[in-house]
């Protein structure tokens, strides 16, 4: 392949505010607002937040640190994704394909992703038309979200859902066509403060519902408060509570996925990583743990009290989302105007994270096989809406679940682990804290440099073990998955094995990446 092998001029982030708007918005997406409510409800209320916080402490701020650092690093000598970044820190030729995970990952969620976006601009119309009011039971809002889905339909997808899918796919492309200073920082300093608005005016209307019902003056927000915040600490032995709150630090940070990295790597070689990396993660929880922990089930508790609000919760993320909270905006004055804040909110929320999921793979096309801005757009959009289609026909038969088990839970723990080792333990500790460190406006805590040589990996570790024989075998072998469903989810693991595949073997073929090996 004839491809030039001198680095390009790389595109660079236009403006400080810009940069950290982008970056929010990157890591702050449906899971601040959908899966993270009900995470915390399933997991014990306030007993969650305790593991939860100790991933963010132990986990999250420090790979969130080592993901900046190396992106920064990585984009320095025009390698912005993980593939070259692994290989600067470990010249080895195993490294480029221990990266290739960095690509997989973000395309394995966002090939479910971008549906489920589509469903929130749906929404938001439905909302502005006055669609589904009328229907004002959760049952009924149930049904009008599987007949929108259209699951029980002959090819298990309505044309309605589909044509959404369509536009928001378009939509995606559009933005990461523009490149990073006129696609993605334009939409995030259009749209984060939209979000910040709605959020904030939909927690409000949350803190002034007071019990809703005369007749059942225990369902109120302050109760659901109290559900979401009063701790269990029974649960606190289960290590299924002490997994699930790390997997959702990960998936909330967008940690662990090869993301960041690609962000991070339009920095400028002394931009600061430190302060800035710990701003939008504090931003990040701000909306998660405030924003999405106050407002939707503190609200369905004060509609349906304690009993039905564990029900909701159990019933998942999208039954929370598309069904019970509409079924509420019709009890409430100005009902489409707080369900199309809702929507628009989840919608803004989609987008700037989904265009950072598909992002990684642009930018690897780029830097490491040369490809013009259009032909990279096009590759990886090509990729996407291919396998988007496993998600969207298979989503009855679980193969959402499956590319988010693989991709967002088993996934990530591994990349996590790889990264940390790499950076630390073969790059040098010291080595890794100087490149964290420079540049920076106030210096890390000395504290965080033990916790990302010692307390990081053992952290990973027992994660990826206790896992690995608690729940491995069961999900491994797909036990009590049979007929259509089997067939689906391994639809979803193929589509994610031939994916990996390729990108292997794009990443054998850059003579960028060989180069690294020969330097210095
Ligand atoms: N953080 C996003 C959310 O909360 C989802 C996500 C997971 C993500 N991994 C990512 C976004 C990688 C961008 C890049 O919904």
């Amino acid at each position: 392949m004839a491809e030039n092998t001198a680095a390009p001029v790389r595109e660079a982030w236009a403006t400080k505010i810009g940069l950290v708007l982008a970056m929010a918005g990157n890591a702050v997406g449906l899971g601040n607002f959908l899966r993270f409510p009900v995470q915390a409800t399933q997991n014990g209320g306030g007993a969650f937040m305790i593991p939860y916080l100790c991933a963010f402490l132990f986990l999250g701020i420090p790979l969130m640190w080592c993901e900046w650092a190396m992106g920064r690093m990585g984009g320095a000598r025009g390698h912005g994704t993980t593939p070259g970044i692994f290989t600067m820190l470990w010249k080895h030729p195993l490294a480029k394909y221990l990266g290739v995970l960095g690509l997989v990952l973000p395309l394995g969620v966002v090939f479910y992703y971008n549906y489920v976006e589509s469903w929130t601009l749906a929404y938001s119309f439905f909302s502005v038309t006055g669609k589904y009011f009328g229907i004002a039971t959760r049952e009924g809002m149930s049904r009008f979200l599987t007949d929108f889905q259209g699951i029980n339909s002959p090819w298990h997808v309505s044309l309605t859902a589909y044509i959404f899918f369509l536009v928001v796919f378009s939509l995606n492309v559009w933005v990461i066509s523009g490149g990073i200073a006129k696609g993605i920082e334009r939409l995030a300093f259009i749209g984060m403060p939209v979000l910040f608005v709605f959020g904030i005016l939909l927690m409000l209307r949350v803190l002034t519902l007071g019990a809703p019902d005369p007749a059942f003056p225990d369902n109120n927000v302050a109760n659901g408060l109290g559900f979401i915040w009063n701790p269990d600490f029974s649960r606190l032995t289960q290590s299924k509570v002490w997994l699930a709150a790390a997997g959702q630090i990960f998936f909330t940070l967008s940690v662990g996925f090869g993301a960041i990295q690609c962000y991070a790597s339009y920095l400028k070689e002394k931009d600061d990583v430190v302060v800035t990396g710990l701003t939008t993660s504090m931003t990040n929880e701000f909306v998660e743990v405030i924003l999405g922990g106050t407002i939707a089930i503190p609200v369905a508790f004060a509609f349906f009290g304690r009993d039905i609000t564990l029900q909701i919760a159990q019933g998942g993320s999208f039954n929370l989302g598309f069904a019970v909270m509409p079924a509420i905006f019709q009890k409430l004055a100005f009902g489409q105007i707080l369900g199309t804040m809702w929507f628009f909110l989840l919608f803004i929320a989609g987008i700037t994270s989904s265009v950072a999921l598909m992002q990684p793979m642009v930018t690897f096309l780029k830097d490491e096989l040369g490809y013009s801005q259009k032909k990279a757009v096009a590759a990886t959009a090509g990729v996407t809406f291919l396998v988007a289609h496993v998600a969207i026909f298979g989503l009855k038969s679980g193969a959402l679940d499956e590319l988010d088990f693989w991709a967002g839970t088993f996934g990530v723990v591994l990349l996590a682990l790889i990264e940390v080792l790499l950076f630390v333990w073969v790059f040098g500790p010291d080595k890794a804290w100087g490149e964290i460190e420079k540049g920076a406006q106030v210096p890390a805590p000395r504290f965080f440099y033990y916790v990302l040589k010692y307390v990081t990996p053992v952290y990973l570790a027992a994660l990826f073990i206790i896992w690995m024989v608690q729940q491995g075998p069961d999900v491994l072998l797909m036990r009590g998955v049979s007929g259509a469903d089997a067939a689906w989810r391994w639809a979803a693991r193929l589509s994610l094995l031939a994916v990996f595949g390729c990108l292997c073997w794009a990443a054998a073929k850059s003579d960028r990446i060989k180069r690294i090996c020969e330097e210095r």
